[in-house]
């Protein structure tokens, strides 16, 4: 599909999540192409997702970013859901990191923080995933395994310690949306083990692990989770919370870049 448009392999790929995706300003940009452009590719229907990918480099490493990502609540099939991450592998890349805004649970999270991903909880789109694969059942369980990548993490950490930057750790709970959740489903989620929610990412992981890819996860908590605290939770709270820490964000996701 972008034979020709994007030459390099990337290094790295990055999916770039809700009010994140000016990040595609801090590299050298050395191609653009608009989703819209690619016959059968979803139009981004969300504020804050541009349905941009960009080729380009930074430190020495080619990138490929997706400005814009396709969340399965705007109605798309799960395979299309999935094209960011197939684009990626059929790209060469071996790496890719998942960013996100998602809504913070665990007492210790305040909206700013970046949360380095630990485990996915997504038991609510597992169905649809493995269908998707067509893999036996066995041999998807096996594979499940190693997302996130603990290589990715480690990195992660590093970057966050080597820019100064303070980073919370967590579980990232997937739910479908469209809506955000009612402060009953977050106690739910919050006696189960989840310390941040979000609706994207977490079938993106599932299926890069499964195409061998090494898979990161970094979410911006943008906002308290319903019933974390009793402010109405809106888009443009998660929007505006992701452009104030967009900095702290640029250098963390720049270090992990460099030190790849
Ligand atoms: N819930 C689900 N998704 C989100 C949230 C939330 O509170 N914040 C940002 N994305």
């Amino acid at each position: 599909m972008l034979d020709g448009l994007i030459a390099d392999k990337p290094d790295i790929s990055i999916v770039l999540g809700s009010g994140l995706g000016d990040f595609a300003k801090s590299i050298n940009i050395r191609n653009t192409i608009s989703t819209s452009s690619l016959p059968g590719y979803p139009a981004s229907t969300i504020q804050g997702h541009e349905g941009k990918i960009i080729s380009g480099e930074y430190s020495g490493k080619s990138i490929l970013l997706f400005q814009g990502r396709i969340h399965f609540y705007e109605g798309y099939k799960i395979n299309e859901c999935l094209l960011p991450v197939l684009i990626s592998k059929k790209m060469g890349a071996k790496k890719i990191l998942l960013t996100n805004a998602a809504g913070g649970i665990n007492p210790n999270f305040h909206p700013g923080d970046l949360m380095l991903a630990t485990s996915f909880n997504s038991i609510n789109i597992k169905k649809e995933l493995l269908e998707v694969t067509g893999l036996p059942t066995a041999e998807t369980k096996n594979f499940l395994l190693d997302f996130p990548t603990e290589e990715i993490n480690k990195i992660i950490r590093l970057s966050a310690e080597q820019e100064n930057i303070d980073i919370v750790e967590g579980t990232y709970w997937y739910t479908k949306g469209p809506s955000y959740e009612t402060p009953a489903e977050i106690q739910m989620i919050k006696i189960f083990g989840g310390d941040a929610v979000g609706m994207s990412t977490a079938y993106e992981g599932i299926f890069a692990s499964l195409l061998g890819l090494q898979t990161g996860s970094i979410s911006c908590i943008t906002n308290y989770a319903a019933g974390i605290s009793n402010k109405k939770l809106n888009h443009s709270e998660v929007t505006d919370t992701a452009n104030n820490v967009k900095d702290k964000f640029e250098r963390l996701v720049k270090r992990v870049i460099s030190l790849i």
